[in-house]
């Protein structure tokens, strides 16, 4: 069955309340569109774990530090309102931009330390518009559990926080990384790489994975661990490191030494395509 297609505030709170108070659970998938199977894992987990379904398809203007890559952000409603139904979803949120702003927005939510490291040294104010426009869209839907992927694990670092912090009463469910055969994460962006980009692209994962592989054989120094990795990305001339590091799991800040839940996290351009990428490890 189609999901419902909802764009305005009130509308998602009316069509809701009931299902609340029913007692039944509500669970939130928020996405900018333009979908795939990883969006598609999130949407599966919650429909195993709650009553009621809601995907939030918004391309939130604010969170793009980059004219470009928002302008080249395209979706297709209809066919993630299609992906939605294959998967399950009750209903899609997809407000137009007027409704989500309809004044200039005033009230932030800004996660600090946090958000100072990996993409946020290279995207100013972009975890900032992150974690606002989950704060409202909490606000609007107020889920009993929210989906996140582990692909962009400083996103999902950045949000559990504010959970926490602003007390936002529902629990962040982290989902774990899809991957194509070849090991590149699914990623929204993919589709613009040039054929032979995304020949080279999952030279990325190969990159993490020596990493982890030197970390599990007992490597306690990070610069060390990636050296193979860093030597793997120089060597393919489509690759351009914009950061590669070994991070606190909690904290996301660069460590030297390796001890403790950790991250290998990187971000690489290929030609006018930026991807990011992490592996999880608990030594
Ligand atoms: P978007 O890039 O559309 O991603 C929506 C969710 O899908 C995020 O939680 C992301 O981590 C997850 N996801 C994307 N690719 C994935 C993959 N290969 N495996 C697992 N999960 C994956 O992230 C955003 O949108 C926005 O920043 C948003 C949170 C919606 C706020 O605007």
């Amino acid at each position: 069955m189609n999901p419902e297609v909802l764009t305005a505030v009130a509308a998602v709170r009316s069509r809701l309340d009931p299902v609340r108070r029913a007692g039944r659970t509500i669970g939130l998938v928020p996405t900018m569109g333009a979908l795939h199977a990883g969006h598609g894992e999130l949407i599966s987990q919650a429909r195993r774990e709650v009553d009621c379904v809601v995907v939030s398809v918004f391309v939130n203007a604010p969170q793009f530090d980059r004219p470009d890559d928002y302008r080249s952000y395209l979706i297709n409603l209809q066919e993630d309102v299609a992906f939605c139904a294959a998967r399950g979803a009750d209903l899609v949120f997809a407000p137009p931009l007027e409704e989500m702003y309809p004044q200039p927005q005033r009230t932030f939510v800004e996660v600090a330390d946090l958000s100072d490291h990996l993409c946020g040294r290279f995207r100013p104010g972009h975890f900032r518009a992150v974690a606002t426009v989950v704060a409202k869209l909490f606000g609007i839907v107020a889920p009993d559990r929210a989906y996140f992927g582990e692909k962009d694990a400083q996103q999902l670092a950045v949000i559990e926080t504010m959970v926490t912090e602003l007390n936002f009463p529902l629990r962040v469910v982290p989902v774990p990384i899809v991957r194509e055969a070849d090991g590149l994460a699914l990623s929204s962006r993919n589709r613009r790489l040039r054929p032979e980009e995304r020949r080279a692209a999952p030279v990325l994962y190969r990159a993490l994975q020596s990493a982890q592989e030197r970390i599990r054989s007992g490597c306690h120094s990070a610069p060390e661990a990636l050296r193979p990795a860093r030597q793997l990305l120089d060597a393919c001339p489509l690759a351009r490191v914009e950061y590669l590091e070994v991070v606190d799991a909690a904290t996301m800040a660069p460590v030297a030494r390796i001890a403790g839940p950790l991250r290998i996290a990187a971000a690489v351009w290929f030609g006018a395509t930026r991807l990011i990428d992490n592996l999880y490890l608990a030594p």
